[in-house]
């Protein structure tokens, strides 16, 4: 329960602080201005006032969910947060793995990536690029969309030596619908059966035109084997990102969307989030979707434990109070009081709403017995 002062209350109100309080008096209950009054109360004095307005508003208690903008002054590059799509097994993670010069393919159960990987890597221009690896199994198109909302740019990688398939048009729509700039990545060309020409052509149906074929979607023909055409895959994000003119605002509280999330068995609940803006630091405190927490530690996706993540970098978040669902957004908070506070009213939110929703629930099935 919400408590708020006499003298709040009537700013609110815009009525004078000892009118309350005489009203206060007359209703029993002698306060002085500087004290606190509980939501019952307050509402009882609004409407003795004949006001409308009841119950302190819930932008009062949450955080306001529309982006207020930075000034301009304050905002800086950032690095492009490119998402990696495409059929099962037509090379993301490899391409991935090859343009960061590790291997996570092998450590993967099957060759089938589960989750969301997200790598940040360093070019030879010392520009940083955000990679989200997303999964191409069909269970997984929720987690894709999610992937694509974050995303500043969809590489679409397309095995030369198979062509378009189910999840490749899945991941053309996806990214349409997110009104998302695309690359295609022609992947495999080491293969004999490559044929990168018959992929332009058919990419047409589905309306992507590259520009091998006079049209406005770049295309880059590449090998995660041989490492051939990376380069060029590299400059071609760096071209569409400076197009985008990406920027944010480094030095606020931190706001980071939450791109997985999981109970890790000895670090407790984990969170992998990407920065949109402001520095995210160890000790910040914060709520993320219904949860709230302090950040205990941040590890980079070397496993490496950081002091501090900017704008567009993905980083794991420890101290989490538990698990938050991905697409959740993370905003750090003064304190923890505000955190727990801000967590509670929005899981109190979320149980009112099941119970709202539950009477509905029993008319169809009343409907359903007549
Ligand atoms: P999912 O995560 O299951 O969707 O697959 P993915 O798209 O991440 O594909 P992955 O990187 O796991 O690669 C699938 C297979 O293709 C692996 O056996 C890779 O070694 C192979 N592969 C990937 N890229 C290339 C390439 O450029 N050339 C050749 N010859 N093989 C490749
Ligand atoms: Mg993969």
């Amino acid at each position: 329960p919400e408590a708020i002062t006499v003298q709040e209350l009537a700013n609110r109100m815009a009525e004078k602080g000892a009118d309350l309080v005489k009203a206060l008096f007359n209703m029993d209950m002698p306060v002085t201005v500087n004290q606190t009054i509980d939501q019952d109360t307050a509402e009882l004095l609004v409407e003795e006032f004949g006001h409308n307005m009841v119950r302190v508003s819930a932008a009062d208690i949450d955080i306001s969910q529309t982006v207020e903008a930075d000034p301009e002054e304050t905002l800086r590059e950032r690095p492009p947060v490119v998402t990696i799509m495409g059929h099962v097994d037509h090379g993301k993670t490899s391409l991935m793995d090859a343009l960061r010069g590790a291997n996570v393919v092998k450590g993967e159960a099957g060759g089938i990536t589960q989750h969301i990987g997200a790598y940040q890597i360093v070019t030879k221009d010392k520009q940083k690029i955000t990679f989200l690896d997303t999964p191409g199994h069909e269970a997984f198109t929720q987690m894709r969309m999610r992937g694509a909302n974050v995303t500043d740019i969809v590489v679409l990688v397309v095995a030369a030596d198979d062509g378009i398939m189910p999840q490749t048009i899945e991941a053309i729509n996806h990214t349409k619908a997110a009104g998302v700039p695309m690359i295609v990545a022609i992947n495999k060309i080491d293969r004999p059966e490559a044929n990168p020409q018959r992929i332009r052509e058919r990419l047409l149906e589905h309306e992507v035109v590259v520009e091998q074929m006079s049209g406005d979607v770049q295309d880059v023909e590449v090998s995660a084997k041989t490492g051939a055409g990376l380069d060029k895959l590299i400059e071609a994000i760096g071209l569409q990102a400076e197009l985008l003119e990406l920027r944010a605002r480094p030095d606020r509280e931190a706001e980071a969307t939450v791109i997985e999330a999981q109970l890790d068995k000895g670090r407790g609940p984990v969170a992998t989030v990407l920065v949109n803006r402001g520095t995210l630091k160890r000790g910040d405190t914060f709520v993320v979707g219904t949860q709230s927490g302090r950040v205990r530690a941040l590890v980079d996706d070397k496993g490496k434990q950081i002091k501090e993540a900017g704008p567009s970098m993905p980083v794991e978040v420890l101290g989490l109070g538990g698990v938050p669902q991905a697409g959740d957004v993370l905003t750090v908070v003064e304190n923890e009081q505000r955190a727990r506070e801000v967590a509670e009213y929005r899981r109190e939110q979320a149980t009112e709403k099941r119970t709202a929703m539950a009477p509905a629930n029993l008319d169809t099935m009343f409907a359903g017995l007549n």
